[in-house]
């Protein structure tokens, strides 16, 4: 058994787009795509070595379903008393996590030494954290000592998750702001009300549809980023995150690049992820020039 049992993190498979698993304490989570090799009967085998390698007690196959699969074929598996609910650990903070609140658990592990970024550079801060989901960066920046944070997104389910992952942690959840809708109307907002924030963490789905409203992260992002430069005071950090596997870290850079030349702004790069071969995330952090 392993020393932390309720330890959350990402397990380093042999390279493939096609599988991920994640300890989250207690259970293991593994995704796999519609064409991983083998299937759900496959992917059911590993899991339950690696659950045991592991020291999970739980473990759960999910089955990404490409448009156009069939409907009626299974889309996943799991131990059979694998709880409907449970709390993990990572970076000190508790999380919440669902079995049955769509195809994720409730926590995205890939960012987890982005999360420990933010707690360390979140004292004092004002945060405002757009698309929060379970406002897991929410909960960093708060126990980093953020002085107030703003979790925005359009999902009031998710809000309340969040809220929930706030007050496991100790934090009273009416500190801080929860706002529900869509966070280009909230950039339109704080920008017209001239409100500053001291970390901004613009982390969005590539793709979503809320109230008959697209987003698509490609058309969308360039002006997501610009809104977030104008929204973060000066000496104010914007983490910016993307999950597109044609999209590099270049391509953030270049982005940023245009959008702060557009609103006269300079900046500085203060990190950018090293490509980990478990996701096809990638981020980076700028800070704005002071005054
Ligand atoms: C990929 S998750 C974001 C992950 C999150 N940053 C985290 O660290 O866990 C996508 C979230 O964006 C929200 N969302 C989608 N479209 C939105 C929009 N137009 N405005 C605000 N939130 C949106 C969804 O409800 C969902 O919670």
């Amino acid at each position: 058994m392993r020393k932390d049992k309720d330890a959350i993190y990402r397990l380093q498979l042999p390279i493939d787009d096609e599988i991920s698993a994640d300890v989250l304490g207690d259970c293991l989570w593994v995704n796999i795509g519609d064409t991983f090799k083998g299937g759900l009967e496959a992917a059911q085998a590993a899991a339950i070595e690696l659950a045991d390698i592991h020291g999970c007690r739980h473990w759960l196959v999910n089955r990404r379903v490409n448009r156009g699969s069939d409907p009626l074929e299974k889309k996943r598996v799991c131990s059979p008393d694998f709880p409907d609910t449970w709390t993990a650990r990572e970076n000190g903070a508790t999380f919440l996590l669902k079995r049955d609140e769509g195809v994720a658990s409730g926590f995205f592990t890939d960012q987890s030494a982005t999360r420990l970024r933010v707690a360390d550079l979140s004292n004092g801060a004002r945060t405002l954290n757009l698309f929060s989901y379970t406002c897991s960066f929410s909960v960093a920046s708060a126990l980093g000592g953020a002085a107030e944070v703003t979790s925005v997104d359009v999902s009031k389910k998710y809000l309340e998750w969040g809220r929930q992952n706030f007050e496991i942690n100790g934090r009273e959840p009416d500190d801080h702001t929860f706002w529900s809708g869509d966070a280009r109307t909230f950039l339109r907002l704080a920008k017209k009300q001239g409100r500053q924030f001291d970390m901004v963490i613009l982390d969005p789905p590539s793709f979503s549809r809320s109230k008959g409203n697209a987003f698509r992260l490609a058309r969308e992002y360039p002006s997501l980023v610009r809104d977030c430069l104008t929204v973060a005071a000066p000496g104010g950090r914007v983490l910016l995150i993307v999950n597109l596997s044609s999209w590099s870290v270049n391509t953030l850079k270049m982005i940023v690049g245009s959008e702060a030349r557009e609103i006269g702004r300079s900046y500085e790069l203060e990190f950018a992820s090293d490509p980990d071969p478990s996701t096809t995330a990638k981020s980076i952090m700028v800070r704005k020039a002071p005054g």
